[in-house]
């Protein structure tokens, strides 16, 4: 693969038919508003990821505001979430006059810690909003156990599990309501786009008046909505681009064991966890480097795998906690000291995608023994 090489490369779509489908959308001049290839790509994901109400949107950010606005949550309460993920997550959370509260990760999983959820809990607790980092499933159980007994509303960031199934369940209907991001760096794309999916068909009306303004029919406006449309050249690639995923996950899978055949020798390299029963969406392979054991730094080897152009990312450093908006914020934890700034300085993704090739892995491994760099 030419350098320099990074840790996502969107999957295309063959430009032809890209064309071929755009030209209706010029004769028709229905651009946007639930037109034909929305609504064609809106059942195909409900079907793919197996989940009653799917409702697309323009980006996950949008749909993350939308999906906290459903449950009209008390203006000011707290939502639990993971510093371990994109700025996002949390400025979701603000966004909707609600106060992001963090708490610690499981050092296994890396996603948001059952016992720190349960610490973190106050009178003022109204949500709790859980992320799949990486592509690894959260505590699904003790998350709805806790939520379920504190009277909390669950909701998940699914921006990493496209096509995840637990047990053969799509992930998309665990908790109240879940959210998608199909911008370009996920192993599913729209260019930009998102979505909400729950367990429950009734949800797809609320959804529907909060992606559009609030707008009912053309006299009423029955809530606070936005404009979290797809429009239809999205729609058309998204539907291109579906069929496509199952071979970009193939590939992904091999490339996970072929980096786990020479990482799981090195002392210090932690590798991700297997979760017995998870289809993995293969949307990132992070490491978590310990430098005591290893000898050599996260950074150190950033730095070396950046001299010879492949571009690996410190996902998720800096962390929610350490950006502006939110600095100085404690990280409730049950341990001495968070786990999540230890694994902060410690975590790497590495190139994760179809264009990697084999002479690249080589590289990598060449720079991991210390060969290079
Ligand atoms: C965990 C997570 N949440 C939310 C988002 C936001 O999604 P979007 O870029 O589609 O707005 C992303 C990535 O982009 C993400 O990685």
């Amino acid at each position: 693969m030419p350098r320099p090489l990074y840790v996502a490369r969107p999957i295309m779509p063959d430009e032809g038919d890209f064309q071929r489908m755009a030209s209706e959308v010029w004769k028709s001049r229905i651009l946007s508003n639930g037109g034909p290839f929305h609504q064609r790509l809106e059942a195909a994901l409900a079907d793919r990821l197996g989940v009653s109400t799917a409702m697309l949107f323009n980006n996950g950010t949008i749909a993350l505001l939308a999906a906290l606005k459903m449950f009209d949550l008390p203006p000011g309460s707290e939502v639990i979430t993971t510093p371990l993920t994109f700025a996002a997550t949390a400025h979701a959370i603000t966004w909707n006059g609600l106060e992001p509260v963090f708490a610690d990760v499981d050092p296994e999983t890396l996603t948001l810690s059952p016992d720190a959820v349960e610490k973190a809990i106050t009178d003022k607790t109204s949500a709790i909003l859980a992320v799949h980092v990486y592509g690894t499933v959260c505590d699904l159980d003790a998350l709805q156990a806790i939520a379920t007994r504190h009277g909390l509303r669950l909701i998940y960031d699914s921006a990493h599990v496209f096509g995840t199934t637990v047990n053969g369940r799509g992930i998309g209907t665990f908790g109240d309501a879940s959210v998608f991001s199909f911008h370009a760096t996920k192993l599913f794309h729209t260019l930009e786009g998102g979505m909400i999916t729950t367990g429950r068909s009734a949800d797809a009306e609320t959804i529907y008046f909060l992606r559009n303004f609030g707008i009912k029919n053309e006299e009423e406006v029955v809530s606070v909505g936005i404009n979290g449309k797809m429009n239809e050249l999205q729609a058309i690639v998204g539907l291109l681009n579906l069929p496509l995923v199952e071979a970009e996950q193939a590939e992904r899978r091999r490339l996970r064991a072929t980096y786990c055949g020479f990482l799981a020798d090195l002392p210090g390299i932690g590798l991700p966890p297997e979760q017995p029963g998870v289809v993995h969406s293969e949307q990132y392979f992070p490491i978590v480097v310990d430098e005591t054991v290893f000898g050599r730094s996260r950074d150190d080897l950033y730095d070396a795998l950046k001299r010879i152009g492949i571009y690996a990312r410190k996902y998720f450093h800096p962390i929610c906690t350490d950006f502006e908006p939110y600095r100085g914020r404690p990280i409730v934890t049950t341990r001495n000291v968070a786990h999540v700034e230890t694994v902060k300085r410690r975590v790497l993704c590495l190139p994760f995608h179809s264009g990697v090739e084999a002479e690249d892995v080589a590289d990598i491994e060449k720079v991991f023994r210390g060969e290079v760099g």
